[in-house]
C-alpha cells in the first residue's frame, strides 16, 4: 500500500509517496516564486500551482507507481478567487500579504466586536475573511462575478476531482469557521454579507473528499478513481509529520520563521491574540498555533552580513564552531530577532530588531551566540504564553532545520529549562498530509500511524548553570520591545520615507 501527498508551499511544491511502513519512496519538488506588485503584497496565478502539481504527479508516479490514496497540504490563508466557469477572476492573494488592514478592522465593526466569540480568531491581514472583503471594496465587478472562494490546496482538489471541498484545520484560518462546532459561522456569514454559496464543504483531514477526475488523470498520470482524503493546513500536517497527536507535547518548527504548535486537551483561548486556536488534523480536536517570525531567517542574515568571514569557508559549522567559548548570556549581549517586524506575541509590523548591550571587547562569537539565544528567548515568550493560557506541556519537540543543529537544542533547552527532542523529519508537512491519507486507506487511527511512524532523538537536557543565567538574560529581553517599541516605530517611518527617497 502507497500513500502520495502533495504539499502547495509558498515557494514551490513538494510531492512525496510513502510505504506501508512510512518510508519515503519517491520525491519531487518544482519551484515557483510569488509576486508582489505593490509593497506588502504578495499574489500567485493558481494555473502556477496547479502545472507544479501535474510535473510533480507524473515525477511521483514514474519513480513509484500508483498511490492508493492522496493527502492535500498547503499554504494557509490564501484566497483563490473562480468565477462561475471555474476561472480565476484575479491572482490568488497569499497568507503573507498585507494589503488589507482597514478589512481587519471592518471585520471586527461588522460584527460589533463578535468575531472572537464567532470564529476564536482576532482579524489577521493574513486570513481570507479579510481578503474577500478587499475584493469587494475594490473591485466590485470581479466580486459580483465570484462564485467560489478556495484556499490553495483546495483549488488542487478541485482541479484533480471537481469537488469544492475543505477541511477543518485550513478553513479555521479563514475568520469565517466557527472553529469550535468546525462548521462554517452562520453569524459571521450573515454580519459580513459572505454567501455560504461561495464557500468550499468541509471534512475532517482524514476523510475521503473526492477522487481523482478521468479528466484530471489525463494530464497528472494518476489513476482515475484515486481517493483523495481532506488534509490539512500545511501546520496542521506538519504537526502531524513532527507526532503531535495528543495533548501536551509541543512541537517548535525552526525555519526560517519558527512556529509554536500544540495539541489542546480542550479549547483554551489566549485573550492575548498571539495565538490562533483552530482545528487540528486528529479527528474532533483541537490546536493553539503561534509564530516568530525570523528564527532561522535571523541566522540566515547573521551568516550572510555579520558572519560571512567565518562561514567562507565551512558555512554554519564556520560560525558555530567555537560558541562553546562565549559564555551564556554573550557577555551581556542581547539580541532582537524583530528583523522583518513579529508576528507574536507583539503582532506589530514595524518593530526592529538590534544588539543591546555591545561593548568593545565583543567578538563576532559573542554576536553569533547572542542570535541564537535571542530566536530562543522569542520563542519562550510563546511558550509561556500558552502556560499562562492554562495548558500543561508536558515534552517538547524541535523540527525543521533548527532540529539538526546541536547549538540550538541546547540553547534552546537551556532557555526553556527543560529537556528538547528533535523530530527529524524531512518535509513534514508533505510527509504529515501523506500520513493523513494512509492512515484512510489503511484504516489505522492517525495518532497510532503518527506514534510508530515518527522518530525523535534522546532528549537533550538543559545545563543548569546555563538556565539561571538566561532566567536574568530573559528578564531583560523581555523589558526590552516595551521600552524600544516608538524608537522602533520612529526608525521604521525614517527608513520608509528614506529608502522610497532613494530609489526614486
Ligand atoms: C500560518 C501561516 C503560514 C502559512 C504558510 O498561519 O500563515 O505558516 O501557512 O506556510
Amino acid at each position: 500500500m502507497k500513500a502520495a501527498a502533495f504539499d502547495v508551499g509558498t515557494t514551490g511544491l513538494k510531492g512525496v509517496m510513502v510505504d506501508a511502513s512510512g518510508a519515503i519512496v519517491a520525491e519531487a519538488t518544482v519551484p515557483y516564486t510569488p509576486s508582489s506588485p505593490y509593497p506588502g503584497w504578495s499574489e500567485q496565478d493558481p494555473d502556477v500551482w496547479w502545472s507544479a502539481l501535474t510535473q510533480c504527479a507524473a515525477t511521483l508516479v514514474d519513480q513509484a507507481g500508483q498511490p492508493d490514496a492522496i493527502g492535500l497540504s498547503g499554504q494557509m490563508h490564501g484566497s483563490v478567487f473562480l468565477d462561475a466557469n471555474d476561472a480565476s477572476i484575479s491572482p490568488a492573494i497569499l497568507w503573507n500579504d498585507q494589503r488589507t488592514e482597514a478589512e481587519c478592522q471592518q471585520l471586527i465593526a461588522m460584527t460589533d466586536n463578535k468575531v472572537v466569540e464567532w470564529t476564536l480568531n482576532e482579524p489577521r491581514t493574513a486570513f481570507t475573511a479579510a481578503k474577500i472583503l478587499w475584493l469587494r471594496k475594490n473591485h466590485p465587478d470581479r466580486y459580483d462575478r465570484l462564485s467560489s472562494v478556495l484556499l490553495p490546496k483546495d483549488f488542487i482538489r478541485f482541479r484533480l476531482s471537481g469537488e469544492r471541498l475543505s477541511d477543518v484545520t485550513d478553513a479555521s484560518g479563514t475568520n469565517l469557521l466557527d472553529v469550535r462546532a468546525r462548521a462554517w459561522s452562520a453569524p459571521m456569514l450573515e454580519a459580513t454579507g459572505i454567501s455560504r454559496s461561495i464557500l468550499p464543504g468541509l471534512v475532517e483531514s482524514v476523510e475521503a473528499a473526492g477522487v481523482v477526475s478521468s479528466r484530471a488523470a489525463e494530464v497528472t498520470g494518476l489513476r482515475s478513481g484515486t481517493m483523495i482524503v481532506g488534509g490539512g493546513a500545511d501546520q496542521a500536517c506538519a504537526a502531524i509529520g513532527n507526532g503531535i497527536v495528543e495533548p501536551g507535547t509541543m512541537s517548535i518548527t525552526i525555519g526560517t520563521s519558527g512556529v509554536v504548535y500544540i495539541q489542546l486537551p480542550e479549547i483554551s483561548l489566549d485573550r492575548t491574540g498571539a495565538f490562533h486556536t483552530f482545528c487540528h488534523s486528529v479527528p474532533g480536536t483541537f490546536m493553539a498555533m503561534a509564530g516568530v517570525l525570523s528564527a532561522g531567517g535571523s541566522f540566515q542574515w547573521y551568516r550572510d552580513t555579520v558572519g560571512e568571514i567565518d562561514a567562507a569557508e565551512d558555512g554554519f559549522e564556520g560560525i558555530v564552531r567555537d560558541l562553546d567559548t562565549v559564555p551564556p548570556g554573550s557577555g551581556g549581549l542581547v539580541y532582537l530577532p524583530y528583523l522583518t517586524g513579529e508576528r507574536s506575541p507583539h503582532n506589530d509590523p514595524r518593530a526592529r530588531g538590534g544588539f543591546i548591550g555591545l561593548t568593545a571587547r565583543h567578538r563576532r562569537g559573542h554576536m553569533a551566540r547572542a542570535v541564537i539565544e535571542g530566536v530562543c528567548f522569542a520563542l519562550r515568550d510563546l511558550v509561556e504564553t500558552v502556560q499562562a493560557m492554562g495548558v500543561d506541556i508536558s515534552a517538547v519537540r524541535v523540527a525543521g532545520g533548527g532540529a539538526r543543529g546541536r547549538i540550538w537544542l541546547s540553547t534552546l533547552a537551556s532557555v526553556l529549562n527543560r529537556p528538547v527532542m528533535a523530530t527529524d523529519t524531512p518535509d513534514a508537512s508533505a510527509y504529515g498530509a501523506a500520513m493523513l491519507a494512509m492512515a484512510n486507506c489503511s484504516d489505522t487511527p492517525i495518532s497510532e500511524l503518527a506514534r510508530a511512524w515518527v522518530k525523535t532523538s534522546p532528549p537533550v537536557e538543559p545545563k543548569t548553570a546555563d538556565a539561571g543565567v538566561y532566567e536574568d538574560v530573559y528578564g531583560v529581553f523581555r523589558s526590552l520591545y516595551p521600552a524600544n517599541r516608538s524608537a522602533m516605530h520612529a526608525l521604521f517611518a525614517i527608513d520608509s520615507r528614506t529608502s522610497q527617497g532613494a530609489s526614486r
